[in-house]
Formats: structure tokens, C-alpha cells, sequence
């Protein structure tokens, strides 16, 4: 999608469909800014089935002009406008356009600027949200319907001055959005289709696209980083393990080194401890953290952050088999700390521990983790928010107001001593499973026996990284949460840090 912007009168564009948004009150005076367009929208507005209201659209076809189709998106009231009430309206304009082709697209920004949204965020909403809602995963099958993205959109905007902002923050978009879909293709990918060994070539693709550093352990080279935990769970399957270091090297000197840590399991059956059968398919989901960082360290390397990224993936895949780990077994970790296995289904945590272990090989200032660790995330905070816990309340601060910037919202747990009591371990140094009671915040204090002094925060993704029933614009399936939140958070800690300086 070619993004332009342009300093016209409105009804001047030629384009396929138009997309003007109205705030409620504006519906009974100058709807669209133009005579012309206002005489188009004068029945549907006397009929009152357009009153601007939020969720509200008409489609109405121009005759003369050079524009087709006038969408008209209502706002609701410009008392109430705000980024999130912003994505939303553009999430509705993407439904409407799934239904109809448009090859070129213009979009009125002047008619969504109003309080804090300006110029930038209008475009960059519209470009991440078309983007991400044209989005559909059909590499695998012919019937799946494809909906093609517009191949022009332009931003039709009232100053000059305008137009250098809409560009840049255009161009934000689509790398973040474009850098989400990627995540969302290794997400959806099958489990056969994407062993631990096939997300490590995929990884390697990427490096070479994005100019990153890709280096691979294999089996016997994780044996000789000593990482315990990695084997013990990829002993029960015939897919080996890989652990993938990718690094982007911004080349500015005293630059931030942040250190994001993805969960690489393949598919999670549960092992020994196996799960019902029930949505078992849906736990090829389960390396959902990985394709986090793959797809942000891809976004900051495509839009050149002065911050220095290492993404490290612990991928197996978590199988019973003769050879499989049992519960009661007790295993080494990197660190050197034991760990009791209850429950081998409680995977996610052994093969981040050593992964964390690793991280502080690099001397990170900040190390983040995403996972989708516990089914009790999904209990406490159901599919709309991540849950954050951590040991740097800076960090877990930032990550909360990046979330509400990005769309990608997070909760924060608390993260007390009492926690790590619970999962004291009576035949190792920790037990693996802390039981049902507050199970996501007992994974989290298991991780945190491995982050020991790094600024540490972590992400439980367990509710928020796929769909099973398409929401707004977006299909089911994976929805790459993480990255749009990731990215966020480095582009508000280097903007922050250029104001400073
Ligand atoms: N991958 C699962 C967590 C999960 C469950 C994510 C459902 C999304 C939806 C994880 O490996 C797991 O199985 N966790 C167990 C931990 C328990 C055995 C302590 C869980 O949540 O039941
Ligand atoms: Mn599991
Ligand atoms: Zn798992």
C-alpha cells in the first residue's frame, strides 16, 4: 500500500472511496466540509440514519465527481474523542471496506483531528489498522477469502505543514503493522508446519532481511550452555530444540541495550501431564511470545532505533513420549538452581528460566519476557488486557502507558514474597507448579528466581495473543499482540530520552 499525502480540497480526489469521519455535532451543519459532498449526504442525514454516532457508517455513491464511494464514519461526540475512541472508528471504517474492492482510497484527516489526535496519529491509526485488517492467513488453502489491501491510500489534509508529519507517522504504521502480521504468520502457522528447528530458519530469514545478527545453538550446543531446563522439555519429542539469539545493533554509542525474552514452544500437548483434548489445537499457539520478539526486534531494526535489541527464543516442541520428562523428575538449570517438576504441562517457565539465565550474557539495562504461560491469565483478566508483573516498577510503568498508546493494553499483579513462598520446593531449590491458587503470579515468581538483579518485567499473553472469533476488523487467530506494544515502548523511551538531551 502506497501511502501519499496531500494538500487539496477534499471533493477533488479521484479515488475509488472516500472516508470522511463526522462527529455528532457536526451531523445537522457542514457534514463533510464540501457543498458538493454535503448535497450527497443531505437524504441519509434528513432520514436520520446517519447521526454520527460512534459505530455508526453510511456508504453513499457520488455521481460526477472522480470519487466513487463516500464513506461516512460517525465519531461521536468531539467531547469524548481520543485515541482509543479513534482506533475504534477506524477499526469499523475497515469492516466497511472488507466489503468492497478499493484500489485507491482517500481519507479526510482534518475530519478526525480534534483534542489530543492529531495529524500523525490519525494516519498512523489508519495505516496500522488497515494494515492489520486486510489481514488474512491463507498460504494454506484456496477458499480462504483474501481481501486485498488498497494499493494507493491518500491522505487528503488541510496545511502544508501537515504533510511531513502524515508521511513519517504513515510510514510508523506500516512498518509496526506490517512487523505484527509477520508474528501473526508464524503464530498461525501449524505445529508441524513450524517445529522449533523451522522457527529457527524462519529467524535466520528475518536477520538477513532486517540486517540483524542471527546466531543458532542447536541440541548439542544448548547441552554446552549448560541449559537444563530447555532439554528436560524437549526430551519427550523427536523435534530437537534450538535457542535463537537475534541482535540489533543500532551502532550508537551508550545506547540502552534491552534484552526480550519469547516463549518458543512449538506446541504445547502438556506432556506426561497431558491436557484434554478439548481446543488442544489451539496450543500451536503456544510460541505466540516468540513471534513477539521476532516481530519487534524486526520493527525497531526497520525503523533505525537508537537502542541496541537482543530477542532470545527458548523453541522446543512439549511432547509424552518414552523419553519424555516426568512429574517428580528433578532437573538443572542453567543457573544452577533445581527444579522439582509437578506438573510437566507447567513448560513454559522451565525453558524461560534459562532463557533469562542467558539474557544476562548480554548486561541488558532492561529485560522484558512474553508468554503465554498460565490458563489463569486467561481467568483473571479475559482477552482484553496482558498481565504485567515484575521487579522494576519503572519498567512495568512505561509498559502500561505504552499499552494504552498502542491498543495492547496490560494489567499489572501483584508480584509479593508471599508468592515465592508458594513454590518453595521440597525435593529441589523451586517446584515448577505452584497449584491453582493464584497461577499466573506464581509462574511469574518462578521466572523472577532468574532474573535475580536485572530490571525485569514480565508479560503473560496467555489471554491476549489469539482470537477464536474475529473482533472488530480482526480475523481469529493469532492477533501479534506484543509487537505494537514492544515497539511502543522503545520509540516513547528514545523519543523521551532525544527531549531530554
Ligand atoms: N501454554 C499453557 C498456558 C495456556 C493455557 C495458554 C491456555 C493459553 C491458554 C502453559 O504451558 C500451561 O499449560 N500452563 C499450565 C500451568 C499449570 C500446569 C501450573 C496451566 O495454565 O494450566
Ligand atoms: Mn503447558
Ligand atoms: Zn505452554
Amino acid at each position: 500500500m502506497k501511502i501519499i499525502a496531500k494538500c487539496t480540497a477534499i471533493a477533488s480526489v479521484q479515488v475509488d472511496t472516500l472516508v470522511i469521519g463526522v462527529f455528532s455535532d457536526d451531523v445537522q451543519g457542514d457534514v463533510t466540509g464540501d457543498a458538493e459532498l454535503n448535497r450527497v449526504c443531505s437524504s441519509v442525514v434528513a432520514a436520520r440514519d446517519f447521526c454520527g454516532g460512534p459505530g455508526e457508517s453510511a456508504l453513499l455513491y457520488v455521481e460526477g465527481a472522480g470519487i466513487t464511494r463516500l464513506l461516512l464514519v460517525g465519531l461521536g461526540d468531539r467531547k469524548d474523542w481520543s485515541v482509543s475512541v479513534l482506533r475504534r472508528s477506524v477499526s469499523d471504517t475497515v469492516v466497511a471496506l472488507k466489503q468492497y474492492k478499493t484500489k485507491k482510497l482517500a481519507v479526510s484527516v482534518s475530519s478526525f483531528v480534534e483534542q489530543e489526535v492529531g495529524s500523525g496519529e490519525v494516519a498512523r491509526t489508519v495505516v496500522e489498522t488497515t494494515t492489520l485488517g486486510f489481514y488474512t492467513f491463507s498460504t494454506l488453502s484456496d477458499s480462504v477469502k483474501k481481501y486485498g489491501l488498497p494499493r494507493e491510500l491518500i491522505f487528503v489534509c488541510r496545511e502544508k505543514s501537515d504533510i511531513k508529519e502524515i508521511r513519517s507517522a504513515g510510514k510508523v504504521g506500516q512498518i509496526i503493522a506490517n512487523a505484527t502480521n509477520f508474528a501473526r504468520d508464524l503464530q498461525n502457522t501449524p505445529g508441524n508446519m513450524l517445529t522449533p528447528a523451522k522457527l529457527a530458519r524462519q529467524a535466520r530469514t528475518l536477520a538477513k532481511e532486517a540486517r540483524l545478527e542471527c546466531k543458532v545453538l542447536n541440541e548439542r550446543e544448548i547441552l554446552a550452555a549448560k541449559m537444563g531446563g530447555v532439554l528436560a522439555v524437549a526430551k519427550g519429542s523427536k523435534e530437537p530444540p534450538r535457542f535463537i539469539i537475534l541482535q540489533y545493533k543500532s551502532g550508537k554509542r551508550n545506547a540502552q541495550k534491552i534484552a526480550l525474552v519469547g516463549k518458543g514452544v512449538t506446541f504445547d500437548s502438556g506432556g506426561i501431564s497431558i491436557k484434554p483434548g478439548d481446543r488442544m489445537e489451539e496450543m500451536k499457539f503456544d510460541m505466540s511470545g516468540a513471534a513477539a520478539v521476532l516481530g519487534a526486534i524486526k520493527a525497531v531494526s526497520e525503523l533505525s532505533l537508537p537502542v541496541d535489541v537482543v530477542a532470545l527464543v527458548p523453541a522446543v516442541e512439549n511432547l509424552p513420549d518414552a523419553n519424555a520428562l516426568k512429574p517428580g523428575d528433578v532437573i538443572t538449570a542453567r543457573s544452577g538452581k533445581t527444579i522439582e517438576v509437578i506438573n510437566t504441562d507447567a513448560e513454559g517457565r522451565i525453558i524461560l528460566a534459562d532463557a533469562l539465565t542467558y539474557a544476562r550474557k548480554f548486561k541488558p539495562d532492561v529485560v522484558i519476557d512474553l508468554a503465554t504461560l498460565t490458563g489463569a491469565c486467561v481467568i483473571a483478566l479475559g482477552h482484553h488486557a496482558t498481565g504485567l508483573m515484575g521487579t522494576d516498577q519503572g519498567i512495568m510503568d512505561a509498559l502500561r502507558e505504552a499499552g494504552e498508546q498502542s491498543g495492547e493494553r496490560v494489567w499489572q499483579l501483584p508480584l509479593w514474597q508471599d508468592y515465592f513462598d508458594d513454590i518453595k520446593g521440597d525435593y529441589a531449590d523451586i517446584k515448577n507448579s505452584g497449584g491453582r491458587a493464584g497461577g499466573t503470579i506464581t509462574a511469574a515468581a518462578f521466572l523472577g528466581q532468574f532474573t535475580r538483579d536485572m530490571p525485569w518485567a514480565h508479560l503473560d499473553i496467555a489471554g491476549t495473543a489469539w482470537i477464536n472469533k474475529a473482533k472488530g476488523c480482526q480475523e481469529t487467530g493469532g492477533t501479534g499482540v506484543g509487537v505494537r506494544l514492544l515497539t511502543q515502548l522503545l520509540l516513547n523511551r528514545v523519543q523521551r530520552k532525544g527531549s531530554k538531551s
